[in-house]
């Protein structure tokens, strides 16, 4: 089949009340308007067009990044004129259209397969839906067909109109060359002054094309207007991801407490405690287990190893196999081989840790002058002593010792020990001596 899409996100958002375009506020780790790019590439539409804001560049790079074409709608006339702006981009396309909101980004590749099958008999289709409160949606009237009759927006709707409760979700899907001849007939005699993509449908229907409706799931369908929407959609889209991880057997203790972006892969038999967040683009392999409270983003962990609690893996962390990275441990750019440790309070930044080195509590990686960032590379079996400063770019040899308290500042060869810290020196009955003055010098005090 030929099939190409439209979304639009030019519209201002202005009930986000906020600069930023609202499609461009992450669900899950990913722009709203990428879930939408998503759904449409699984459900087989390869050309894709967004249609921005002047001032969305943004958006513009955005779409690029994921291989959408863009397009102006230099003023936002409403969804009806934002649909025609995307004509020139599409010129020369014969086939099948499907129009997106941008800011529905719960919306599955099968939800649109569905619209898209729908169509097939009128060359027309719209997907409506019964949300839990029809608020300000459009209201979707049927004739005594089931096909549509004509859509209503809540600001135009009378109150019986208003009653309606099956709801028009935005998706519309119509022959191109029809669908643009359609788009050149809008009018804008309505309350918002707007031209509205729902009125295509009447515009056929005089012209004797009949509209199919496919109803929807009406949590896949929402649109994200407000900032509180935006939270709902990410609550729904946290719990289809944590269903599908339970389901591809990962363990969680307490699945609601833990946050997953889109990409997230966890492996069969990974244990997630409560309260983990995983930012994008993180794996778990097998076996491997992450406590309470942990961070994750752009990190890698081996099979076995163990993360947390209270662990924070920042981009470029791989922890190997059967390592183990304790709580406030913060690893960014490092690698950390097989059966290494750093338990507790440590920084490791643009480092190597050998195979089963050990990483003494309060190890600081000091990675950064102010300008550039350099690297320490610690050797398989050393052993960091505890409050140690590694001043990058630094070595540490296999097998060498960093007493507790050092700050090394050159290379250590391996196997030889490296302390820096100053010799202790002892003064024998010195405790006694310095009590008996100070006792005798507060009770003179006292008199
Ligand atoms: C729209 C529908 C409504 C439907 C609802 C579903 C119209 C007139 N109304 O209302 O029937 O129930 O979606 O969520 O279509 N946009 C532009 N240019 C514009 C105006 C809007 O690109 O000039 C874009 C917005 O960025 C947004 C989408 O179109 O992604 C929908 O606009 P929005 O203002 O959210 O429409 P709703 O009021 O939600
Ligand atoms: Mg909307």
């Amino acid at each position: 089949m030929n099939w190409a899409g439209i979304i639009l996100a030019a519209g201002e958002g202005k009930r986000m009340k906020s600069a930023k375009p609202k499609v461009m506020y992450a669900i899950a780790g990913r722009p709203v308007l990428g879930h939408v790019i998503a759904a449409m590439r699984e459900a087989g539409i390869g050309k894709i067009v967004v249609v921005t804001s002047p001032s969305a560049a943004a958006v513009r790079a955005y779409a690029e990044s994921l291989g959408a074409a863009h397009v102006v709608q230099e003023q936002q006339l409403g969804t009806g004129h934002a649909a025609a702006c995307a004509a020139p981009a599409l010129a020369g396309f014969s086939g099948t259209l499907l129009i997106n909101n941008g800011d529905m980004p719960l919306v599955t590749s099968d939800t649109l397969k569905a619209a898209l099958s729908a169509a097939e008999g009128t060359g027309l289709a719209i997907v409506a839906f019964q949300p839990p409160d029809a608020g300000a949606y459009g209201r979707v009237l049927c004739d005594a067909n089931g096909y549509l009759d004509r859509i209503v927006e809540a600001k135009d709707a009378n109150e019986s109109e208003r009653a309606t409760t099956l709801c028009n979700a935005g998706t519309v899907v119509a022959d191109a060359r029809n669908f643009f001849c359609w788009a050149s007939k809008l009018e804008n005699g309505n309350a918002q002054g707007e031209f509205y993509l729902t009125d295509i449908p009447a515009i056929a229907k005089r012209e004797g094309v009949r509209c199919a409706v496919m109803e929807a799931d009406a949590t896949e369908v929402m649109g994200v207007n407000t900032r509180a929407e935006l939270a709902d959609a990410e609550t729904q889209m946290q719990q289809r991801l944590r269903a599908k991880a339970l389901e591809d057997g990962a363990g969680m203790t307490a699945p609601r407490t833990v946050f997953l972006s889109f990409d997230t892969v966890l492996e069969s038999d990974v244990q997630i405690g409560p309260f983990v967040v995983f930012g994008p683009g993180v794996t778990v392999r097998s076996g491997a287990e992450i406590r309470a409270f942990s961070h994750l983003e752009g990190c890698t962990i081996e099979r076995g190893a163990i993360v947390g609690p209270y662990a924070r893996l920042r981009p470029g962390a791989q922890i190997g196999e059967n390592a183990h990275i304790g709580n406030f441990v913060e690893v960014k750019n490092s690698t950390v081989q097989k059966d290494a440790k750093a338990n507790h309070l440590t920084y490791l930044g643009d480092a190597q840790v050998g195979a089963g080195a050990n990483i003494g509590a309060g190890t600081i990686t000091c990675n950064y002058d102010g300008f550039d960032k350099q690297r320490t590379d610690i050797g398989a079996g050393a052993f960091i002593g505890s409050n140690s400063a590694l001043v990058a770019p630094v070595k540490i040899g296999d097998g060498a010792y960093v007493g507790a308290g050092s700050v090394i500042t050159s290379d250590v060869s391996g196997g030889a020990l490296a302390v820096t810290r100053a010799e202790q020196k002892e003064h024998a009955g010195w405790a006694a001596k310095f009590r008996a003055r100070k006792g005798a010098e507060k009770a003179k005090k006292g008199n």
